[in-house]
């Protein structure tokens, strides 16, 4: 599978760094860690317009509707998340009651990449998960990463949703605070059941 053009750029493009804010390189893949955060309200405005965004080149999607997974792949393993297998990302995709904003480049040829994504999944009425939250790291920096976040939040408000939590490693946390969201709020933790700790506790 062909990684997108921007995603193999490690110096913006005149063009590109045109759209840029803040210059950054691609960071580092680290290990995940979890902590629990959720949101029950805020301002949930858009700080950047989809017509600002396009004018920038950048075109927002609000379904899956082609999504190119392949590329979505990429985004993950560019980032250190792991690769997965399409199949299963779609029946993921898929899931009822839940929401998915992507942002493409525009300017490429290629149609269905995804440069920015999130998704969450939940029940449509009361809770929601934010999940895979990821912006190509030749396009971090940009305001990417809020815009589709703020749109994810506000699609899942849209539905009358109002609980949101998601799982943020610890160096991301000042990232989503912003965005409405509070590590532990009144003391509460997150629990993960997970099998590597099922196993961990047979040995
Ligand atoms: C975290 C991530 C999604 C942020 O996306 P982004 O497009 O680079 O972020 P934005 O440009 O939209 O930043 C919006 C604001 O958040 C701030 N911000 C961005 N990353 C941050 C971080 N790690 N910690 C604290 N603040 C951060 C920006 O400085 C900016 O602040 P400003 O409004 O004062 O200028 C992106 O860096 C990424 O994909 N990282 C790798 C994958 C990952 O860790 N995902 C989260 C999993 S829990």
């Amino acid at each position: 599978m062909q990684v997108f053009p921007g995603i193999r750029r490690t110096t913006p493009s005149p063009s590109l760094s045109a759209r840029l804010r803040i210059p950054t390189k691609p960071k580092t893949p680290q290990r995940r860690h979890l902590c629990f955060a959720s949101s029950d309200g805020g301002g949930f405005g858009l700080s950047v317009s989809d017509g600002e965004l396009e004018s920038r080149g950048f075109r927002v999607r609000r379904t899956a509707a082609g999504l190119d997974v392949e590329s979505l792949n990429e985004v993950f393993a560019r980032v250190g998340f792991p690769r997965r297998d399409p199949a299963r990302i779609r029946r993921a995709l898929e899931h009822a009651g839940g929401a998915v904003v992507w942002v493409e480049d525009a300017r490429s040829k290629a149609e269905g990449r995804p440069v920015a994504f999130a998704r969450a999944t939940g029940d449509g009425v009361f809770n929601a998960v934010v999940w895979d939250v990821v912006v190509a790291p030749s396009f971090q920096g940009m305001g990417l990463g809020r815009a589709v976040m703020e749109r994810l939040v506000a699609e899942l408000r849209g539905m009358g949703v109002s609980n949101i939590a998601l799982y943020a490693e610890p160096r991301v946390v000042g990232f989503y605070r912003p965005l409405g969201f509070a590590a532990d709020p009144d003391g509460i933790r997150g629990m993960v059941y997970s099998r590597k700790n099922q196993q961990k506790k047979r040995r």
